[in-house]
């Protein structure tokens, strides 16, 4: 029975920092940012939106009446989540109108978790393939203010639907898989951004590629040579380079020539949004299955997806004839090349702002249609936000204060 994935549809909030007004300000080259690090822009969310608010904007386009009478269980992703016991997917319930018969659950070993969530939806869809498992990865990417890791920050969402039949990839269930004990990465409980040893995380991502591609090789009759493109965990593009290159040391007879030489389309979204850590890998598949010119129907591609701490895994899946007609491209299209340009000091103000955990009422920031109300001792309410409006009808304009 072919399981996998269903649909995909993808979120970013509506503003941005151009890195090179990043780079003015930390008194950078801008070529370390757009190329040695390969990043163009960083996706920055209104205070009125998290995770919670993303993911609804990236499932609500496909959760309509016949998805909700068969979803079976909602699988959310994140390493930003606003709650330590009640999973992030709960607040969102309401708002997409998830019926009370859909369990749901939070998931967490970093960037690597929503892999963990999809190997779990397609066993459950195995087990009963009438239902169907949603599957929200939501996060936003924080460091210190000054350090060298802000260039690499970002916020977006995916929705990725599960099903028997799939539209879209249908997942191969052999994978490979390497994991490690590394603090190569890490948030405490009481930090809002992230610590980071930005070598050793660069040295733990290659390490775990090259392993859990040999467990791959070591399990799977598939050559790696036949597969037609890779997608990676993406912390920032520059890394699919040095991905590549781990890969080839490895394996350097069996990568895919074809494969290394379309790298580039799993990059486009990557490289106007950020890092989105749990949901950077789909955002990459993404940006390959709707930014390539050839049709990949009955083509096999390979994954990697990163967690830092670190688990890493390899895996395959095959693209579903006619997928580009499930695909909403135009709307991903408009949410990128539709947002409000920040100068540096409005996303500083926006970005580290303290959280609200008192009792706040907050102003509406966001035009997305999604809205974090305010949060009253200690209770989170979210809403439909009044002043939304769809990307479609917004238009880049540049945003100051
Ligand atoms: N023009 C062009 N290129 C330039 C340049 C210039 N003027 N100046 C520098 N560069 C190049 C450098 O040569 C270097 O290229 P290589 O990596 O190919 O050698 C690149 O720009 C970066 O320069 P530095 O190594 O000097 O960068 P840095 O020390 O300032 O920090 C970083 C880079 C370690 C990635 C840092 O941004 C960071 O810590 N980021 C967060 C951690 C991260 O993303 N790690 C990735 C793996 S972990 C993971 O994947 C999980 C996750 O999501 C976090």
């Amino acid at each position: 029975m072919l399981v996998g994935i269903d649909a995909l549809s993808m979120y970013t909030p509506g503003q941005y920092l151009a890195l090179e007004d990043m780079a003015a300000v930390h008194n950078v080259d801008a070529a370390k940012y757009l190329v040695g690090i390969g990043q163009h822009k960083m996706s920055v969310p209104a205070s009125d939106e998290d995770v919670v608010t993303m993911a609804a904007e990236a499932a609500q386009p496909i959760v309509t009446d016949d998805i909700r009478s068969r979803l079976s269980t909602v699988i959310f992703a994140t390493e930003s989540s606003v709650d330590q016991s009640k999973s992030s997917g709960l607040f969102l319930k309401n708002l997409l109108d998830i019926p009370s018969t859909a369990r749901f659950i939070e998931m967490k070993q970093a960037c690597y978790s929503a892999t963990a969530g999809i190997q779990l939806a397609c066993d459950l869809v195995r087990q009963r393939p009438d239902e169907l498992v949603l599957v929200l990865a939501s996060d936003i990417a924080r460091y210190e203010q000054g350090g060298t890791a802000e260039c690499t920050q970002g916020a977006g969402a995916i929705a990725i639907l599960i099903a028997s039949k799939p539209r879209i990839l249908a997942l191969d269930p052999e994978t490979g898989v390497f994991s490690q004990d590394v603090m190569d990465f890490w948030r405490p409980n009481h930090r809002r951004t992230a610590l980071v040893d930005g070598k050793l995380s660069i040295d733990a991502y290659e390490t775990t590629i090259a392993n859990a591609l040999s467990d791959y090789v070591r399990k799977n009759s598939v050559p790696l040579s036949t597969l037609a493109r890779y997608c990676f965990h993406l912390p920032y593009t520059k890394m699919a380079s040095k991905a590549l290159n781990a890969m080839k040391n490895s394996f350097p007879e069996e990568c895919s020539q074809v494969a290394i030489d379309h790298v580039e389309e799993g990059l486009h979204y990557g490289r106007e949004i950020g890092n989105t850590y749990t949901a950077s890998l789909y955002i990459s598949l993404l940006s390959m299955l709707e930014r390539t010119t050839e049709d990949l129907s009955g083509k096999r591609i390979g994954l990697f997806s990163y967690g830092s701490g670190s688990v890493g895994e390899f895996f395959t899946g095959i693209v579903q004839p006619g997928y580009l007609g499930h695909l909403p491209r135009e709307r991903h299209f408009a949410l990128l090349s539709k947002r409000r340009r920040l100068d540096y000091t409005t996303y500083a103000k926006w970005f580290y702002s303290p959280e609200a955990n008192a009792d706040t009422a907050l102003p509406c920031m966001t035009r997305s249609q999604f809205r974090l109300e305010g949060v009253y001792g200690g209770r989170r309410t979210y809403g439909v936000n009044p002043i939304a409006q769809p990307a479609e009808a917004q238009e880049e304009r540049v945003c100051v204060g």
